[in-house]
């Protein structure tokens, strides 16, 4: 499975990792979820590493809407059979104005590959995309957004997961 990723990095740099997470990055992205939430979006589910463990969690009554650009993991999440997974194959960003009051976005996407506008972009709409009191969990290699998700969220607590290859940055906000 992470030869998958290293192969996908060489066709598609957006990608952004050579391997996909691992479990202790899951566990964490999985504490930030309540199994009363009902709506939850996710950027760059990649082969579905958050995404099928989230599904255990989740309620009947839940929904996932996850966002993938990247065809050959967007084939792979396509096999998830499970009604209350949405999958657009897109970028996250362009598809939050059909999206609202979601009470948790969970992002994985390589914002330093992305620019300054893009950036700013994403993280504007994923702020109009929450429920007040709503959370964004970014984890990222970097802290470069950091700024920017202070300036758009009332809360933004760090946190380092070392146990991955490379280490994340826990960014968790609070509308
Ligand atoms: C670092 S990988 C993480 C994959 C998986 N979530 C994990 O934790 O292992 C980033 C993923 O984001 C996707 N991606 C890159 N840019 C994106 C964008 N603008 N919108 C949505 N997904 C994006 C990539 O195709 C890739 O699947």
């Amino acid at each position: 499975m992470a030869f998958t990723f290293l192969k996908e990095i060489f066709r598609d740099y957006k990608v952004g990792a050579i391997t996909k997470s691992s479990r202790f990055v899951v566990k964490k992205v999985l504490s930030e979820i309540k199994a009363s939430d009902k709506l939850i979006v996710e950027y760059g589910p990649g082969d579905g590493v958050v995404t099928k463990p989230l599904l255990k969690i989740l309620s009947k009554e839940a929904q996932i809407i996850s966002i993938e650009p990247n065809a050959n993991f967007y084939k792979k999440l396509k096999k998830i059979r499970d009604k209350r997974l949405i999958l657009i194959n897109g970028y996250a960003g362009k598809t939050e104005d059909e999206i609202k009051q979601a009470d948790v976005v969970i992002s994985s996407i390589p914002f330093t590959l992305m620019s300054k506008k893009e950036r700013e972009e994403v993280i504007k709409f994923t702020h109009k995309t929450l429920k007040p009191r709503g959370k964004f969990v970014v984890y990222q290699y970097s802290t470069l957004v950091s700024p920017l998700l202070k300036k758009y969220f009332k809360t933004v607590n760090i946190s380092l997961e070392i146990r991955n290859f490379p280490p994340y940055f826990f960014m968790v906000c609070t509308k």
